[in-house]
């Protein structure tokens, strides 16, 4: 097989390539090791910043999302005793939209399919070949056990981190950067309406939680937990009966609703950040280049935003001869990166108990200067709404 550029990895990076080149006519091949099934269903995050929201829209692919997403405005930062709104449109002049990367993976898929594009699922066996020269290729077997190779004239690596892309890169090639966290999140699904307008984000001494939500019948939470805890010892009694203490059921008289939940699973707490994001022929994209811990919402949006910078920069290439985007394409996209590993790593840090009691007035200093400074506030919202594209 051969085409003008093969997309390791059909989640959203993936997928939205293939859109976005498609747009300017460059031919790709995408091709995934799971399901698409797989990929559609599982649960990932949900929260768009406006950029996200304004490429999506720009290239056709906003309807859905206009119609059954949620406009937010801000945020609620609380610890025991006290709630505070944080309002990004008067502070930063950006919202945010609720809508769950399993919703735009869904639209993007359908796209592709309305558009004839091929998409192979279920390949086993993905190796990445000759990216130093000018005839790079993949080498897969199908879902049908055939061996395959298919040519391009660049690969890109959009598989996430445990692909096969980013080993393409030799080590002396490349630096890495690593920062594990000493606790996981478990994440919960449940059929009830949201017990909040806005996403809560709740210091406790007990662990962080967190209030979000996906539609006016669907909530999402998250608890902080022992690193890689067994989720057998989560039942659901005890994991709405530590929610309710951590978001303050009963403080002012706000009270959380239970219901049945449909989805749990635990989440690891990583910074990752693989740098250069370009080698030869081979680009990487989203997390296959870097890893954000989830506080904050911008692994999603920082895998759009890469390809946001990748598409243009390969359509130069390959229409107009001019490698000047993506010869910057790495030293651009880093820019973004360490901005949202900086901002994901500091809400982390403010937001989950240590057990250490120095570090916890630390965290309450911060929560308050934050809420209370119209700087502090505003620092906030610019990174949380998301850094313009281009930034
Ligand atoms: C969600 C996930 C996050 O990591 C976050 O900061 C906010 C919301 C979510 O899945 O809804």
């Amino acid at each position: 097989m051969r085409t003008e550029v093969a997309i390791v990895g059909a989640g959203p990076a993936g997928l939205l390539l293939s859109h976005l080149l498609a747009q300017d006519g460059v031919e790709s091949v995408v091709i995934e090791t799971r399901s698409r099934e797989y990929v559609e269903s599982r649960i990932r995050a949900g929260i768009l910043e406006s950029s996200t929201v304004e490429l999506l829209d720009a290239v056709g692919l906003g309807e859905r999302l206009h119609a059954i997403g949620d406009q937010h405005r801000g945020i609620y930062l609380q610890w025991p005793g006290e709630r505070h709104h944080l309002d990004f449109v008067d502070l930063a002049g950006r919202s945010v939209w609720v809508y769950g990367q399993t919703e735009v993976t869904r639209d993007l898929g359908r796209a592709r399919d309305a558009a004839g594009q091929e998409l192979i699922y279920e390949v086993t066996e993905t190796a990445v070949h000759d990216v130093e020269t000018a005839h790079p290729y993949v080498t897969f077997v199908d879902a049908d056990g055939n061996d395959v190779r298919l040519d391009a004239d660049v690969v890109v690596g959009c598989d996430g981190s445990f692909g096969p892309s980013r080993s393409a890169i030799p080590d002396q090639a490349k630096q890495t950067w690593e920062r594990t966290y000493p606790y996981s999140w478990l994440g919960i699904l449940a059929d009830v309406a949201p017990s909040t307008d806005e996403l809560i984000y709740a210091w406790h001494p007990d662990g962080f939680a967190l209030h979000s939500m996906r539609s006016a019948a669907v909530s999402r939470f998250y608890l902080q937990v022992e690193p890689g805890a067994d989720i057998n010892t989560w039942s659901d009694d005890r994991i709405w009966s530590e929610l309710a203490v951590r978001l303050g059921h009963g403080q002012d008289g706000w009270e959380l609703t239970p219901g049945p939940i449909t989805d749990k699973s635990v989440l690891p707490m990583r910074s990752f950040v693989s740098q250069p994001m370009r080698h030869g022929r081979l680009f990487l994209a989203g997390d296959a280049a870097h890893i954000v811990p989830p506080t904050g919402a911008k692994g999603l949006n920082l895998a759009v935003a890469d390809v946001g910078l990748l598409a243009p920069a390969l359509v130069a290439l390959l229409r107009k001869r001019d490698s000047s985007l993506a010869d910057a394409y790495s030293d651009t996209a880093l820019r973004r990166v360490w901005r949202c590993t900086h901002f994901s790593w500091w809400m982390t840090t403010m937001l989950h108990t240590s057990g250490d009691p120095f570090d916890a007035q630390l965290q309450l200093s911060q929560l308050r200067w934050v809420c209370t400074s119209e700087a502090g506030a505003r620092g906030l919202a610019e990174n949380y709404a998301g850094l313009p594209i281009g930034f």
